[in-house]
């Protein structure tokens, strides 16, 4: 009998072979430079230090990588631009990342700063612009449309409680602290649920709703959009509901919108329109948080806590890594 041809990938999906585990290679790289400057004061050190650990990372992973989301347009990022190849060859890919997603969280030592990473099919992000976006997430096992932007704040966490058959009182939301939130954060306390403020690092803020031993229930508020699609692609892994919309400050944002492929720049997007087909995430501790461990450095090495996830299997994995630096030529110390 003649040998059946192997099975190639479906469409929308990335690879047969699980290439998250070799993402995690590419976070722990920039969570490691990154950590070198925790605490010093020097947010553009960490995170110049971060991009450059990453894209050398990248250099190592076997895919044909196009950036998507990233540091920014090729005239003002030297590394890891928007539309920028990366990897040794391979599948076709996209690519969204944020080699550090909180970099003033680093620079004070503060919490929740993490390196992350993003893969997915061609065309399979939302290319977000580097502008904000209205954001609103719950975690997994809820029915669909729980929340809803266009919703009240009181709407949202009333039915979000109903759904989790407790009182609103017992809620936690997690809204980033911010003069622009100060309505939000009056409605929310006005419905009477509880508040986590956080000062940076809405990926990670996102992702608590998801964790079942996080506190977190609810995300509400504006962040980056780049970190919104960064944040769908983990929940698509993990399972959730999030609702994304482009916040534009003048014409010439929808125009950029518009020229990145957005084309009904007011669209509320869901996590499966930000983050499409198989879907891989993966992310370092760079300062410690409700999911991750920040790197912790000794003589001569380091140890990392990442995880990995894919939207295919719905496995996530937690991952200890133990470094030696001696044997890592892009440690500088
Ligand atoms: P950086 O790592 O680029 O400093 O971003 C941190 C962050 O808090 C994001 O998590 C969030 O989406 C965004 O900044 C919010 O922007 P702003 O500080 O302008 O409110």
């Amino acid at each position: 009998m003649d040998p059946q041809p192997a099975a190639g990938p479906e469409p929308g999906q990335v690879t047969d072979r699980n290439l998250a585990l070799e993402l995690v290679r590419v976070t722990e790289a920039a969570a490691i430079a990154a950590s070198r400057w925790i605490g010093l004061g020097r947010k553009n050190d960490a995170d110049g230090a971060a991009v450059e650990a990453m894209r050398h990372a990248f250099d190592t992973v076997a895919i044909a990588g196009t950036v998507v989301i990233g540091e920014g347009e090729m005239d003002e990022a030297p590394m890891l631009f928007i539309g920028e190849k990366v990897g040794s060859g391979g599948p076709e890919m996209d690519i969204a990342v944020d080699p550090l997603e909180g970099t003033t969280l680093t620079a004070k030592g503060g919490p929740n700063a993490i390196a992350t990473v993003a893969l997915a099919h061609r065309g399979g992000f939302l290319h977000a612009p580097d502008i904000y976006m209205d954001k609103i997430a719950v975690g997994g096992g809820l029915p669909d449309g729980v929340v809803d932007l266009d919703a009240t704040v009181g709407e949202n966490l009333r039915n979000l409680a109903r759904a989790r058959k407790c009182e609103v009182s017992d809620l936690v939301a997690c809204i980033l602290d911010r003069d622009r939130h100060k309505e939000l954060i009056a409605k929310t306390r006005e419905a009477g649920a509880r508040i986590m403020l956080i000062s940076d690092g809405d990926v990670a803020g996102v992702i608590a709703t998801a964790i079942p031993d996080s506190e977190v229930n609810i995300y509400m508020g504006s962040g980056g959009a780049p970190e919104g699609v960064l944040a769908a692609a983990a929940l698509r892994c993990i399972g959730g509901q999030m609702q994304g919309r482009l916040l534009y400050e003048d014409d010439a944002q929808i125009e950029r919108a518009r020229s990145m492929g957005v084309n009904e720049p007011k669209h509320k997007y869901t996590v499966t329109e930000m983050a499409t087909g198989d879907v891989m995430f993966a992310a370092t501790g760079v300062t410690s948080g409700a999911m991750l461990r920040g790197v912790r450095r000794f003589g001569g090495g380091a140890v990392t806590h990442s995880v990995v996830m894919r939207s295919k299997s719905g496995t996530v994995r937690f991952i200890e890594g133990h470094h030696n630096f001696s044997t890592k030529t892009w440690v500088t110390s």
